[in-house]
C-alpha cells in the first residue's frame, strides 16, 4: 500500500513515518519543503509520478494564535489545502483520511461533544478547520477525518516539552487549571491511521464520516503539567519537581480564544474499529518521556 502522506514533518506525521514499516506500508512523505498542499497542480504532479493508493493529510496551519492574524494563509492550509487533497484523491478514486480537532466546536459545553454535535468554533484556527473537513466531505465521498485534541508528540514542539524546558528552567510554574480536554499522543493517532489505512487494504472500503478520536482521559493543563513533571523525575529528565501553580485562563490571556471544554465523546470510533485499541494519554505521555529519556533529550 503506497500512501502520499502530508505534513510528514509534524508530530503526527513523523509518527506515520516511524511506524508506517511495521504494516508494510510504503510512504511518499512530503511537507511544504516539496509540497505546497495550497498548490493543486503540485499535488496532481505528485500523484502522477508516485501512485498513491490512499491520501492521508497531517499538514496543517497549527499556529492557533497566530492565526487570528494570519487568516488567510490558515485559510488557504486548512481549508482549501485539505480541500485539494480531497479532489486529486477523488480525481484518481482514491480515498483520503484527514485530521481535525476539537477547535470546531464552541467549547462551553459541560457534557462530551459527539460526533454530530453542533459545531461552532470561537477563533480563526477552528473556523478554518471546519471549513477543511467541510469541504473534504463535499469534495471526496472516500474520507475519514478523525477529529483530535491536545496533541503531543516526541517530534516538533508541544505542551509537554515546554512544561520539561520551564520544570528545568524554574523552580514554580503557573499553569491553566480550568480547561478541560484529553490529551492525545500523535503517536496513537498514527496508529490509528494507519490501522485504519489496513483496513481499507484488506476490504476496499470503510465507513466513511467524521469522527471523533482523542485518548481515553480527561484532564485539565494543571493536571497534565502536574503528571509531566512527575514523569519527568522520574525518567531523570528533571532533577527536582517544580511547583506546577493553578491558575484560571483570564490570568493567561492569549490572542485566540482557548476552548474551557473541549471533551469529546469517541464511543462512535471505537464502536465502528473495535480492533483498534483505546489507549490513555498517560501512557502516551509515559512512552514519549521514555524516549526523550533514551536519547539524552
Ligand atoms: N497540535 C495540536 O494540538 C492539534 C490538536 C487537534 C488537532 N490537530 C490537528 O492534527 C493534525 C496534525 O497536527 P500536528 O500537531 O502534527 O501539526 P504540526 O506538528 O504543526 O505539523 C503540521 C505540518 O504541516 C506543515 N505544513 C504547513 N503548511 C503546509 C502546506 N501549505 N503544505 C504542506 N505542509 C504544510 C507544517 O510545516 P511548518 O511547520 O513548516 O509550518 C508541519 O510540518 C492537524 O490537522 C492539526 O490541525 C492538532
Amino acid at each position: 500500500m503506497r500512501i502520499l502522506l502530508t505534513g510528514c514533518d509534524g508530530q503526527v506525521g513523523c509518527e506515520i513515518c516511524r511506524k508506517a514499516p511495521d504494516y508494510g506500508f510504503d510512504v511518499i512523505p512530503t511537507d511544504i519543503g516539496n509540497l505546497d498542499i495550497t498548490d493543486i497542480d503540485a499535488i496532481r504532479r505528485l500523484q502522477d509520478e508516485h501512485q498513491a493508493e490512499i491520501f492521508i493529510n497531517s499538514a496543517a496551519y497549527t499556529a492557533v494564535d497566530e492565526a487570528e492574524s494570519d487568516q488567510q494563509l490558515a485559510h488557504e492550509i486548512n481549508a482549501l489545502g485539505a480541500q485539494n487533497l480531497a479532489t486529486v484523491a477523488r480525481e484518481c478514486n482514491l480515498p483520503i483520511l484527514h485530521i481535525s480537532t476539537d477547535y470546531i466546536f464552541s467549547g462551553k459545553a459541560s457534557t462530551p461533544y459527539k460526533d454530530d454535535s453542533e459545531p461552532d468554533p470561537q477563533g480563526v484556527y477552528g473556523q478554518t478547520k471546519l471549513a477543511g473537513e467541510q469541504l473534504v466531505a463535499e469534495t471526496n465521498s472516500k474520507h475519514l477525518t478523525l477529529r483530535t485534541s491536545w496533541v503531543f508528540g516526541i517530534d516538533g514542539q508541544n505542551f509537554v516539552k515546554t512544561m520539561l524546558r520551564l520544570g528545568i528552567e524554574n523552580e514554580e510554574i503557573n499553569v491553566v487549571a480550568d480547561q478541560f480536554g484529553s490529551p492525545t499522543f500523535a503517536g496513537h493517532i498514527a496508529t490509528a491511521l494507519l490501522q485504519l489505512t489496513k483496513r481499507y487494504q484488506q476490504n476496499g472500503d470503510l465507513p466513511w464520516g467524521n469522527y471523533n478520536f482523542c485518548d481515553a482521559g480527561t484532564t485539565t493543563w494543571h493536571m497534565f503539567a502536574t503528571k509531566i513533571t512527575q514523569m519527568g523525575l522520574e525518567y531523570g529528565l528533571l532533577t527536582k519537581l517544580p511547583v506546577v501553580h493553578p491558575i484560571r485562563t483570564e490570568d493567561y490571556p492569549t490572542p485566540a480564544t482557548r476552548p474551557l471544554y473541549s471533551v469529546m465523546d469517541c464511543s462512535l470510533f471505537h464502536q465502528t474499529f473495535p480492533d483498534i485499541g483505546i489507549s490513555s494519554w498517560e501512557s502516551g505521555l509515559r512512552e514519549m518521556i521514555g524516549v526523550l529519556a533514551g536519547e539524552g533529550k
